[in-house]
């Protein structure tokens, strides 16, 4: 049975943009909220007209889209620039943008400045910052306090991996897992309206989503989470490197996209595009004329005469 989506979603005249309140509807009815995230116009409209109901400018783009070896290079600059191409092609899912490593963790103001920046120049609707320390927890305080709904993001947070001894899963002893619970039930404290669980047991991750009354959308932390997040360039098979265990690799677009580049290359060669359909055409008088007239060096006075 095909699960391709019948219809456009953004044109889908029943589809509500997606708010806070709707979300937290979501985990109320244990309907499960898909998160997945996109860095440009194409995949946000791709991702709003396949009706995901949260949309991430992740600082995955970092390495996804900008080519770093991690996500801490990304500037705020660059950030801006594909949330605001983003949010160009997404009309009602939630648009939630990444700060990037070294923008907010300072001091309250930076982070409150720059969580704005990301509201006003760049149009998202909430922003995501990592950690659920006593530092963070203050931030998301302040965050909120200034307008700017946030999303925590604890378990592996990549901007502080090398931190946590690289990227590999936490929570999974009885003590760290406890740390875990601690830093997510803060930042719901602190006025998250959601947080997303990165790389943790599925089993700690069950036990914390029903003890939270926010949303928790996992990655890497089982099936009993509020929601669902992916990286779309892992979805899709788009990304060269490598993706993590817990990431699901949907279609492989990647060998499509070499497959229609190098079909385009190998017709380039050997004449075969363009074709006729691809070509302007020139009424052959005026093209004889043409012709006549380059040869005399573009000189027309003769017909002037
Ligand atoms: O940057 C990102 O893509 C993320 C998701 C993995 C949640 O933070």
């Amino acid at each position: 049975m095909s699960t391709t989506p019948k219809t456009d979603a953004r044109t889908d005249p029943g589809r509500l943009p997606m708010t806070l309140p709707r979300l937290a509807e979501k985990k109320r009815l244990h309907e499960p909220i898909v998160m997945v995230t996109a860095y440009d116009f194409p995949t946000g409209q791709i991702a709003d007209a396949a009706g995901v109901d949260v949309v991430l400018v992740g600082d995955s783009g970092a390495e996804v889209v900008l080519g770093h070896s991690s996500t801490v290079a990304v500037t705020i600059a660059e950030m801006l620039m594909l949330t605001a191409a983003t949010r160009r092609g997404v009309a009602n899912a939630l648009l939630v943008a990444d700060l990037p490593f070294g923008s907010y963790e300072a001091s309250d103001e930076e982070a409150i400045r720059t969580a704005q920046r990301f509201v006003k120049e760049a149009g998202a609707d909430a922003v995501k910052l990592e950690g659920g320390g006593p530092a963070m927890i203050a931030r998301v305080r302040a965050i909120t306090s200034a307008g700017v709904p946030v999303m925590g993001h604890v378990g592996l947070t990549p901007q502080t991996a090398t931190a946590l001894g690289g990227r590999r899963a936490q929570g999974r002893t009885a003590e760290r897992a406890l740390e875990v619970a601690r830093e997510a039930l803060s930042l719901e404290q602190a006025g998250a309206f959601a947080i997303v669980f990165e790389a943790i047991p599925a089993a700690v991750a069950a036990e914390l989503t029903s003890a939270l009354q926010i949303p928790v959308i996992g990655i890497g932390a089982g099936s009993d989470t509020d929601g669902q997040v992916l990286v779309l360039h892992d979805l899709l098979g788009v990304y060269p490197g490598r993706a993590p265990r817990f990431a699901k690799q949907y279609t492989d677009l990647r060998s499509q996209m070499l497959t229609a580049v190098g079909e385009y290359a190998a017709e380039v060669r050997d004449r075969r595009f363009p074709a006729p359909e691809h070509t302007f055409s020139i009424d052959p008088e005026e093209l004889a004329r043409f012709v006549a007239l380059l040869g005399r060096g573009g000189d027309d006075r003769s017909r002037r005469s």
